[in-house]
């Protein structure tokens, strides 16, 4: 049979669930224009996801939308040539000459490019030393200059990497200054290290300051996890109890990521045995297994952390916590709390933990199981 579930790629279509609300009050914020937002939530939650089925619709509905992750945008130059590019395919009109996209610039000098695909593009005669503040400037400016009247999104995919880019916070006080002129375009910002990304929103001293909607992306409810698990098994061709289905949820603490990844595995194994149906030891059992896939890279990123830090993830294995009080502390010898909250900071900004509404817990429910074995 057909494994129905698939945690390598985007969930888009009959693979993805929940999320209706958000999704049309996204939608239709867009589609009327003038909103920024900013969508934060720890990774593996299903941001990218919401967000591909979000730019489906709209661009359904005749609204040009740009997407770029900026994970893979290390330097300012890299960042300008690959916008300008995004923005140039998806926004100048066919046969646009090099003469018209030239005039959009004061500075840069652009070139028209055709990539190995025979995709056009735009690159610019600077050396990556020369970019800077009024050359990411320019380029910013672009979407607005090209939507002659149509409605345009960009979304920026882990934003808050942007802050690598210009010292201190260079990139987004030109941002900021360059996007609050742009009638026709909307932002959205999303991002996974969401202690940094809702701090460039929501402090007062920082550029992005209020400038959009603030939206936190939290797990779905565990019966609609549930649900769409018999769904698909029921569409692979197979069958998986109520009981068993509610343990997988509940097994891998409900987050969507995990949720495909212990469902693929426990179909796998189901099917491979030639049965018919999973019951909650075909959970179990799948979860055994990826537990143990792991081992390596967990010894591996064992290695990296101080003692402090490895002490506080040993606890957190063992118990979740809202607060790292007396007891919490002596009852797991952590010591000091000037030293938990040390370790605990690092340990959120590198996603190995998260805190939502106050709870910090393991970000990787394989990865707790590791350390409580
Ligand atoms: N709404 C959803 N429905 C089904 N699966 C989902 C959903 N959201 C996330 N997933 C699963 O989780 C994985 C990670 O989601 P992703 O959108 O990349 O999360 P994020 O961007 O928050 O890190 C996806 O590849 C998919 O398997
Ligand atoms: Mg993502």
């Amino acid at each position: 049979m057909k494994n129905p579930f698939n945690y390598l790629q985007l969930a888009t279509g009959e693979n993805f669930y929940d999320r209706r609300e958000m999704l049309a009050d996204l939608r239709s914020r867009f589609l009327s224009g003038q909103t920024n937002v900013v969508l934060y939530g720890p990774r593996r939650y299903g941001k990218s996801s919401l967000v591909a089925e979000l730019v489906a619709s709209l661009e359904k509905a005749g609204v040009i939308c740009v997407s770029l992750d900026m994970v893979k945008m290390p330097t300012l130059d890299i960042f300008i040539n690959a916008y300008a590019t995004k923005i140039y395919r998806k926004l100048a009109p066919v046969r646009f000459g090099v003469g018209q996209v030239a005039s959009f610039f004061k500075r840069l000098r652009p070139k028209l490019t055709i990539d190995a695909n025979g995709e056009a593009g735009v690159s610019f005669d600077a050396a990556a030393a020369a970019m800077g503040q009024e050359e990411l400037s320019e380029v910013l400016d672009l979407p607005q200059k090209l939507a002659s009247g149509r409605r345009v999104v960009v979304v920026l995919d882990e934003f808050q990497e942007v802050k690598d880019l210009l010292p201190e916070d260079g990139f987004e006080g030109v941002m900021r200054s360059v996007i609050q002129r742009h009638g026709d375009v909307s932002y959205l910002f999303l991002g996974s290290r969401y202690h940094i990304l809702r701090r460039m929103f929501t402090d007062h001293n920082r550029p992005f300051y209020k400038s959009a909607l603030t939206m936190l992306l939290d797990k779905p409810p565990e019966e609609e996890s549930a649900a769409f698990v018999a769904k698909r098994f029921k569409s692979g061709g197979l069958s998986i109890s109520a009981p068993a289905a509610r343990r997988l949820v509940t097994k891998i603490e409900n987050i969507p990521y995990y949720v495909q990844q212990l469902a693929f595995e426990t179909f796998r194994l189901v099917d491979d045995d030639g049965r018919r149906m999973a019951g909650p030891e075909d959970v179990d059992a799948a979860y055994a297994r990826l537990a143990g896939f792991n081992r390596d890279q967990y010894e591996q990123l064992m290695l990296n952390f101080s003692a402090a830090q490895k002490k506080l993830l040993l606890a957190l294995a063992r118990e979740s916590a809202t607060e790292f009080d007396d007891g919490y502390r002596s009852r797991h010898s952590l010591g000091a709390s000037s030293t938990v909250n040390s370790a605990k900071k690092k340990l959120i900004e590198d996603g190995h933990i998260e805190q939502i509404s106050g709870r910090c817990r393991l970000a990787d429910p394989f990865f707790a199981e590791y350390l409580r074995s």
